[in-house]
């Protein structure tokens, strides 16, 4: 009898023996839920291009950030929507400590203390007129030093509403170090920076727009990232180690998991991906139409991303997936 004498097959043969061999293991607790908290809404307003995912009222946010971490989510990320009339063209309303963003963080710290890890978005785009993610100059530009000092206050407001992580994601030049000085000198010394070090201008942002209510005028491309660059992510993560990130993080991340892999295996620090608004609702739309189990497609494309490299992963599935997790 001839060959074949090598047969991977053997490993695959029952459940039991593919468990017992699998290379990646996710674990509840490095899923990281988005959330968004509105302000001025009386009831959870769905968003139409992310079916299951809401604006919340700070009540529903907190029975919701709740229901997350019983099912053993690590981690809530939070952005805030204010009311329109309250946005200007420096975003003001973000640092201050009743702004809808710090509100909502300080109750998720009053319900949950330190049992899972609470983040703030550190970005202006929710809370400017214009939709940019910094303040802008006289001819429009996105002004990278001007915006620097306004992430300054906002991170700090944000350490002081409860947050253990600021999650600087305007990638403007600088914001990591400005942002660490800030915190250091109000003796925020322990509050962790989660870097959004490579995050490209993608389309897949979209549903975001609406769910965090912001027409945004123009596009991004001065300041993220160009999709077509790789090496460009190497330069940026150097930057912000040495600025003093503690986490850095990859964004997009299906289209993205070379940048993962990449970013995985030149640092130490741990690396978080983001499956954003255009990732979740493509899913969900192609599910929703019966062309793919939603479920197993969610499940497979976050088990992708940690095989990628990334250790802690940001879905708005955290949840469900969470709970799928937990009963094997
Ligand atoms: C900026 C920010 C954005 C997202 C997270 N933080 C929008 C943008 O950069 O255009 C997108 C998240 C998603 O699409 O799920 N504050």
């Amino acid at each position: 009898m001839t060959g074949p004498f090598i047969r991977p097959r053997r490993l695959r043969q029952t459940a039991a023996m593919r468990r017992l061999v699998a290379e990646t293991r996710l674990h509840p607790s490095q899923l990281v839920l988005p959330m968004f908290v509105a302000d001025g809404i009386d009831e959870p307003k769905p968003i139409t291009s992310m079916p299951g995912v809401v604006q919340h009222t700070t009540d529903s946010l907190r029975a919701a950030a709740a229901d997350a971490v019983a099912a053993g989510v690590g981690g809530l990320m939070l952005f805030g929507v204010p009311k329109p009339e309250d946005k200007d063209a420096t975003g003001s309303v973000g640092a201050r400590p009743d702004g809808i963003l710090n509100r909502g963080l300080a109750a998720l710290r009053a319900d949950l203390g330190d049992d899972a890890v609470i983040m703030a978005d550190t970005c202006l785009d929710e809370f400017t007129d214009h939709g940019h993610c910094g303040v802008l100059t006289e001819s429009g530009a996105v002004d990278n030093d001007a915006t620097l000092s306004r992430y300054a206050e906002l991170a700090v407001s944000q350490a002081r509403a409860g947050a253990h992580v600021v999650g600087p994601s305007g990638m403007m030049d600088g914001q990591v170090a400005v942002i660490r000085d800030a915190l250091d000198a109000d003796g925020f010394t322990d509050t962790t920076i989660l870097a959004y070090t490579a995050k490209y201008a993608s389309a897949f942002y979209g549903p975001f727009r609406e769910a965090v209510g912001s027409s945004l005028q123009g596009d991004r491309r001065t300041y993220q990232q160009d999709p077509a660059n790789r090496l460009e992510s190497a330069r940026e993560l150097l930057a912000d180690l040495e600025e003093g990130a503690d986490m850095v993080m990859v964004k997009p991340a299906m289209s993205f998991l070379d940048i993962v892999r990449d970013v995985a295996d030149r640092t130490d620090a741990p690396v978080a991906a983001y499956q954003v608004s255009g990732e979740y609702a493509m899913l969900a739309a192609a599910g929703e139409r019966g062309w793919i189990d939603f479920d197993a497609a969610v499940d497979e494309a976050v088990l992708s991303i940690a095989r990628a490299g990334a250790s802690v992963i940001l879905t708005y599935a955290a949840a469900d997936i969470a709970r799928r997790l937990s009963l094997g």
